[in-house]
C-alpha cells in the first residue's frame, strides 16, 4: 500500500487542534495530530504533505512558551501557522510579535491586502473570528502581508516560494465565513494534494489493513453493541475476513425498542455475518432484581456483560468456529448459545486455528492526549462496555484513526442502514440506567415504547429543522406514581420524563429548547399509545448540575 498523504498538526495546547485536523481531513485529505515536543526527524520520518501549526494559549514570550525543533523550518514542507502558530513563525524567522495590551477577541473584519495563494478568490473583507492578546507586528523575512484587521497588521502573510503560510484568526472555526476556503486552498494549492480521502477510500483502505493484519488463515471476532462504532467496525471486518470473522451480540434485553432485532437483522441476515446472538436478557433481569442502587445495578450489568461475553469468546477460541449458529437460532442463555456453536463447528481446519483477533471499535478521540498527540494508552472503556485486558486476543481496531462523524461516513459508504449510522450515543448499561429504582422486563417493556415515540418524533423535527440539532433524546422511567383522569376515572399510573438535551461533547449539555407543538403531540401520543402512563414531564435540567442521564 503506498503511504498515505498526510498533514500533520502540531498541537501547541489548542482548543482546537482536533478540529484542525477534522476541517483538513473534510478537504479530503488525513490528517493527524502531533506534539510540539516532536523533533525535525521524527517529523520528516512521517513524511507530511504539509504542517499546520495550531493556536495555543501561551504568549511566545511566555516562559517556558512551547517552541518547536527549528530544523523543522528547513525541511521543505508547506507549513500554515494559526494563531499562536502564526504568531511564533513570526517570532522565530525574523518577523515579531507585540504585546499590545489589547487582544482581540470574537467577530473581526479582514481586510485583503494583497492577492494572496491562501485568500484566491475570497472576498475583500470578509468575517474570520479572532482569539488573541499578543499580536504580529511584523510578518517573517520574506513574507508579504496579505491581509489585515483593525486591530492585527498582520492578519495574514505568506510566502509561497518557502512555503510558509500564517494567519492570526481562526479559520477553523465555523464563525470564519470562508475558513474552510482557506483550509483547502491551503491543502490543495499549498501543499499541491488532490483530496482523495473519501469515506469510501477510508473503507477500502481499512478493509486491505485488516486482511494484512489477521492473515490468510487468522480468525477473528467482533463484539457487536448495535452502536454505530462497533457496528461499522464489524462490517469492515466482515468484509476483509467473510465467515473468518464471528460477531458476538450480547443480548442485555436492555436496549432501545427494535435494536437487538436490527442488529440480527442487519448482520446475520443481510450481510450474512456469521452472527452468535447471546440472549442474556433473563440472567440480566434476573441479577437486577431488587437492586435500585445506580452503581449497584451498573456493576452488576458490566461485570455480567464481559462475563458473558467472555464465555462466548472462548468457545468461539477453543473450538475455532462458532459460525454455524446463524442469526435468528438465538439461545436463551450463553451456554447453550455456545454449547451450539461448538458442537456445530465443522472445518476442521479452523478449528485448529481458533480465533486469535478482537476487533474493536476504538475511535481517534479515545486516543489522543493533547499535548502529546500519541495514541500512547488505548483506553480501557469502549463501546461495547469494557472487555478485560487479559482476554488474550491481538486488537483490530478499524477506526482507530476516525473521528464519529466520519465513522458514520464510512458506515453509509458500506451501505449500513441509516437507523444504525445515525444512532445517537446509548449508555453501556443501557435502559437499565433510564428506569429509576427496580428494573424489571415489565418497566423496560414500557419505557421502550415511550422512548421510541420521543425518537420518532425529536428524529421528524431535526430533519424538518436541521438548524436545531439536538445531541440526545429519550424517555426516563421515574419510580413515581401520580393520579390523573382520563375518560372520568381516576388513574393512578406511571410518569415518563423526556430529557433531550443540546452538547458539543456531552461533557456541558444544556435542555433543547423544543417547540411546545413538538413536545404536545410527544405528551398526548405517549399518553394514549402507552399503558399505565398518565402523566409526561419535560427535564429542563442543564448539565451541570444534572448529568444527562438520570443515573
Ligand atoms: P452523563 O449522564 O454522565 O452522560 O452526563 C454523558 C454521556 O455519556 C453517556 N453515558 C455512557 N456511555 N457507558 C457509555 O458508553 C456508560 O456507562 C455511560 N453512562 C452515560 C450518556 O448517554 C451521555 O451521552
Amino acid at each position: 500500500m503506498t503511504r498515505q498523504e498526510t498533514i500533520l498538526v502540531v498541537d501547541f495546547g489548542a482548543q482546537y487542534a482536533q478540529l484542525i485536523a477534522r476541517r483538513v481531513r473534510e478537504a479530503g485529505v488525513y490528517s493527524e495530530i502531533v506534539s510540539h515536543h516532536i523533533s525535525a526527524d521524527e517529523l520528516a520520518s512521517r513524511q507530511p504533505r504539509g504542517i499546520i501549526l495550531s493556536g495555543g494559549p501561551k504568549s511566545v514570550y511566555a516562559e517556558h512558551a512551547p517552541r518547536l525543533d527549528p530544523d523543522v523550518y528547513a525541511l521543505g514542507v508547506p507549513i500554515f501557522g494559526i494563531c499562536y502558530g502564526a504568531q511564533l513563525l513570526a517570532h522565530e524567522l525574523g518577523g515579531s510579535v507585540e504585546r499590545t495590551g489589547r487582544g482581540e477577541y470574537g467577530r473581526a473584519v479582514l481586510q485583503v491586502a494583497e492577492p494572496s495563494l491562501l485568500l484566491a478568490d475570497l472576498p475583500d473583507t470578509q468575517d474570520v473570528w479572532m482569539s488573541h492578546f499578543d499580536a504580529i507586528a511584523t510578518a517573517p523575512d520574506g513574507c508579504s502581508v496579505t491581509a489585515t484587521t483593525a486591530d492585527s497588521p498582520v492578519a495574514a502573510f505568506e510566502d509561497t516560494k518557502r512555503g510558509l503560510y500564517g494567519v492570526q484568526f481562526h479559520p477553523e472555526v465555523a464563525h470564519t465565513a470562508h475558513g474552510q476556503a482557506i483550509m483547502e486552498q491551503f491543502v490543495r494549492e499549498a501543499c499541491n494534494l488532490a483530496g482523495t480521502w473519501t469515506p469510501a477510500s477510508i473503507a477500502e483502505e481499512s478493509v486491505a489493513a485488516i486482511a494484512a493484519q489477521v492473515g490468510e488463515d487468522g480468525r477473528a471476532i467482533c463484539g457487536l453493541s448495535g452502536g454505530v462504532d462497533s457496528s461499522v467496525a464489524a462490517a469492515l471486518a466482515h468484509r476483509a475476513l467473510g465467515d473468518r470473522l464471528t460477531c458476538v451480540f450480547v443480548d442485555t434485553g436492555l436496549l432501545r425498542k427494535g435494536e437487538a432485532e436490527q442488529v440480527v437483522e442487519t448482520f446475520g441476515r443481510n450481510m450474512g455475518a456469521e452472527l452468535v446472538h447471546v440472549d442474556a436478557s433473563d440472567k440480566f433481569f434476573e441479577r437486577l432484581r431488587g437492586v435500585s442502587d445506580p452503581e449497584q445495578k451498573r456493576s452488576i450489568i458490566g461485570e455480567l456483560f464481559i462475563r458473558t461475553f467472555e464465555e462466548a469468546a472462548s468457545k468461539i477460541r477453543d473450538t475455532g468456529n462458532a459460525s454455524v449458529n446463524t442469526a435468528g437460532s438465538t439461545a436463551s442463555d450463553t451456554g447453550s448459545t455456545a454449547r451450539d456453536a461448538s458442537s456445530t463447528a465443522s472445518n476442521a481446519s479452523s478449528a485448529a486455528s481458533g480465533a486469535e483477533f478482537l476487533v474493536q471499535g476504538t475511535l481517534y478521540p479515545d486516543v489522543i492526549e493533547s499535548g502529546t498527540g500519541h495514541a500512547a494508552k488505548i483506553k480501557s472503556h469502549h463501546n461495547v462496555g469494557g472487555l478485560p485486558e487479559d482476554l488474550e486476543f491481538e486488537l483490530v481496531e478499524p477506526l482507530v484513526r476516525l473521528f464519529k462523524d466520519e465513522v458514520r461516513q464510512v458506515g453509509k459508504a458500506l451501505g449500513l442502514p441509516e437507523e444504525i449510522v445515525q444512532r445517537q450515543p446509548f449508555p453501556g448499561p443501557g435502559l437499565a440506567v433510564r428506569v429509576i429504582g427496580e428494573v424489571t422486563p415489565e418497566a423496560v417493556a414500557l419505557l421502550q415504547e415511550a422512548d421510541a415515540i420521543v425518537r420518532e418524533e425529536i428524529m421528524a423535527y431535526s430533519a424538518a429543522s436541521p438548524d436545531h440539532e439536538v445531541w440526545q433524546y429519550f424517555a426516563v422511567l421515574p419510580d413515581v406514581r401520580t393520579v390523573g383522569v382520563m375518560g372520568d376515572e381516576r388513574t393512578y399510573a406511571h410518569l415518563i420524563v423526556i430529557r433531550a438535551v443540546t452538547s458539543e461533547d456531552a461533557m456541558t449539555a444544556d435542555w433543547a429548547r423544543l417547540p411546545p407543538e413538538v413536545l404536545a403531540t410527544m405528551s398526548s401520543r405517549i399518553i394514549n399509545e402507552v399503558p399505565q402512563v398518565n402523566r409526561v414531564a419535560y427535564d429542563i435540567t442543564s448539565k451541570p448540575p444534572g448529568t444527562i442521564e438520570w443515573e
